[in-house]
């Protein structure tokens, strides 16, 4: 038997769990029933993630100490994913004095191995909240195209990075004082002293997604840098030892939750486990790490550096989501499109959620798209019209004909051997976490299903009576045949496959016991197993979503609202004139978007593909995230200063701007410009 434990990413204890959330939460627990019913031994365990400064500031706001602040988000985090059917075995959070412990075993560890070193750093310092700033809490005008009102790390409008000293004019969004620069000494993980390790470790077979590992290669050609992992009081998180006023920086705690999240539940509901089996550099169990494609940074490069330096094995591999749009747009509060999952819960059934997001996700890192219409055909198609309409058009017969019991002979012993068989293919998708291939091979047995009774007709058959065993035979197969479709979906639809062996009266429900067929069998009376997703309760759920829109702000996003749109004031027209020839030195070109994708890491740049007409195409980064969502961009003709010096940025070089209009509007030249074309 394989002993597995999964994690999924620990979700931050500052804000509701939402549809993005639930992709990644879903494709994991549908891994992991699976695995489970295919007879493995698998522990699921996660946490909520309790620190940092938002959560410091969110409590302080709502006028509650952090620790009752994330205790009541950690119960309405667990009440949506029990809503959900997760089915953690233990859920934990990363405030507990086991992960304290842990934190400073791994971190001493370190130490003593010398990858930790101290330096000072000067960081803006708030004068009134008397606490330093990250580049979030700081707004300013951006040093190079002084657009006003820009975060402390990137401009919006122009995608330059910089560091938050730089900018103009900066104020704390906290309190709106102007920072003063303040030196103090910070810990730092010397990352660049793994820099082979990690080269070997991420490209070891099936540890990442062949993209990921490609992603990285551009980072280590970058260079590693030191990792800053202190903060400075005041800071919710843990003590550094030895280090007075010194915290743990959240993603250095966070990861370690893993362990302790594991550990409790030992602790608490299984003491036949061994956390060394689990955890020891030498451990032959397999452990795998469910997160979304932005914090890949993490779980790649730090978290197993860090492991590795305190000498405990690491991850066997992370599966990585892609992110959720909604209606083929990032999700929106005003769209109504941010739906939280107790919202979705207040409306909707979650098992068709499940099964929509199932019918979605591979093993690669793409984004998936909830398309709500799609949705709802999809689901009333597949579910209520092919799976469950087999049981109702064969249970009626058994139950009023037949005294509940199915015929004692097996008609179709070949098509149930071809059910059967098909399992094997459908257990490879399960594994190999392609669920939308495990979804269309279950489909296909379905209509295969639908097919035989189509052509038998019962119905018919039923109004003669010499054919009343010929009756029975069939929709006994028809039962037998569902039965095996609904233990190949349980990984999926759990709450409706428990529903579905109560109604068959069977005790296992494993993958193996398709094999079992059903005859002289008595079942209960059939009730309707599942109601047909109603287009009203998506619009009321779309709506209740626009309403809940202020209920779950933080600081944070508050901050955000208050100055991301800038009241509409035009900047003044300069009188500072120039002559023709300086304006000729800007080569400005139309140029057609080839290829636009969001970057790791960077919730303001989307990293652009484009042709100028040169036999290669540039990378340009442009910082217009918010505004427009890759696909918005493909194929568009865009007008780019071609001949700007190329620009090193944290993800990579950029190669020429992008002009845009106001707040981030791109300039689209009309459609029969070609790329390379001489804008003037
Ligand atoms: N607290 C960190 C994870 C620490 S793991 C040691 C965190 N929390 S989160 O709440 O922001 O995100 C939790 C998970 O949800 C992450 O895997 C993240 O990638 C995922 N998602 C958040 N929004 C998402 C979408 N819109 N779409 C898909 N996944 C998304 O990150
Ligand atoms: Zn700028």
């Amino acid at each position: 038997m394989r002993k597995i434990l999964v994690t999924n990413a620990l979700p931050y204890a500052n804000g509701p769990i939402h549809m993005g959330h639930l992709l990644g939460y879903i494709q994991a627990d549908i891994w992991v029933r699976a695995m489970r019913s295919f007879g493995h031994d698998v522990t699921y365990v996660c946490a909520d993630d309790a620190h940092g400064t938002a959560i410091m500031l969110r409590a302080e706001k709502d006028g509650v100490t952090a620790e009752a602040h994330i205790k009541s988000m950690q119960q309405e985090h667990q009440n949506d994913f029990a809503a959900f059917n997760i089915s953690f075995d233990h859920y934990d959070s990363t405030h507990s004095s086991e992960n304290k412990t842990r934190v400073e075993e791994i971190y001493l560890k370190n130490q003593q191995a010398g990858h930790i070193s101290v330096r000072p750093v000067t960081q803006l310092f708030d004068p009134e909240k008397q606490m330093f700033l990250s580049d979030r809490f700081i707004k300013g005008t951006c040093p190079k195209c002084h657009t006003e009102d820009q975060y402390g790390d990137a401009c919006e409008s122009c995608g330059t990075t910089y560091n938050a000293t730089e900018l103009l004019s900066p104020r704390s969004t906290l309190s709106g004082a102007t920072p003063i620069e303040k030196s103090s000494d910070h810990y730092f993980f010397k990352l660049p002293d793994f820099k082979n390790y990690l080269q070997q470790w991420t490209r070891d077979q099936g540890r990442l997604p062949v993209s990921i590992a490609n992603k990285l290669d551009e980072w280590f050609e970058a260079g590693l840098s030191d990792w800053d992992i202190s903060r400075d009081a005041p800071y919710f998180g843990f003590e550094i030892p030895n280090a007075p006023n010194k915290y743990f920086y959240v993603w250095v705690d966070a990861p370690i939750g893993y362990m302790a999240s594991f550990e409790n539940y030992i602790k608490t509901k299984r003491p036949e486990l061994n956390f060394d089996d689990y955890w020891n550099k030498d451990s032959q169990n397999e452990l795998y790490h469910f997160i979304g494609k932005d914090i890949v940074y993490f779980h790649a490069l730090f978290w197993p550096a860090m492991l590795e330096g305190a000498g405990y094995r690491t991850p066997t591999a992370l599966f990585v989501n892609g992110f959720l749009t909604v209606n083929g747009q990032k999700m929106s509060k005003s769209r109504g499109t941010f739906i939280k999952a107790a919202t979705y819960n207040k409306h909707l059934n979650p098992e068709q959620l499940r099964y929509y997001f199932a019918s979605k996700l591979s093993d690669k890192v793409e984004d998936s798209d909830l398309n709500l219409d799609d949705f709802i055909q999809k689901v009333n198609s597949d579910l209520v019209g092919k799976v469950i309409n087999i049981a109702s058009r064969c249970a009626k017969f058994i139950n009023k004909d037949f005294n509940n019991t199915l015929s004692k002979q097996c008609a179709e012993p070949e098509l149930l051997q071809h059910f059967i068989d098909a399992g094997e293919q459908i257990m490879q998708s399960y594994e190999s976490r392609e669920f939308s291939t495990a979804i269309r091979q279950i489909m296909a047995l379905a209509d295969k299903a639908n097919q035989y009774i189509d052509e038998k007709k019962p119905w018919a058959l039923a109004k003669q009576s010499d054919q009343e065993q010929h009756v029975h035979d069939i929709c006994s197969v028809g039962i037998n045949l569902f039965r095996q479709l609904m233990i190949y979906l349980q990984p999926v639809l759990p709450a409706l496959a428990h529903e579905v062996q109560q109604f068959l009266k069977l005790e296992d429900f494993h993958f193996a016991s398709r094999e079992n067929i059903l005859t002289n069998w008595e079942i209960n009376t059939f009730t309707p197993l599942m109601q047909r997703v109603d287009k009203k309760a998506v619009d009321a759920m779309v709506d209740a979503s626009k309403s809940s829109l202020t209920v779950a702000e933080t600081p944070a996003t508050k901050a955000v609202k208050k100055t991301a749109k800038p009241a509409v004031k035009t900047t003044p027209i300069t009188d500072e004139t120039i002559q023709i020839d300086d304006f000729f030195k800007v080569d400005l070109r139309v140029a057609k978007v080839l290829q636009a994708n969001t970057v790791d890491g960077s919730d303001k740049l989307l990293q652009l593909t484009l042709d100028v007409g040169e036999p290669e195409p540039r990378n340009v980064f442009s910082g217009i995230r918010a505004q427009y969502s890759p696909e918005d961009l493909q194929g568009k003709l865009v007008v780019m200063v071609a001949n700007l010096a190329p620009r090193k940025m944290r993800f990579g070089i950029s190669n020429g701007m992008v002009l845009c209009a106001g707040d981030g509007i791109i300039i689209s030249p009309a459609t029969d410009a070609k790329p390379g074309d001489k804008v003037s």
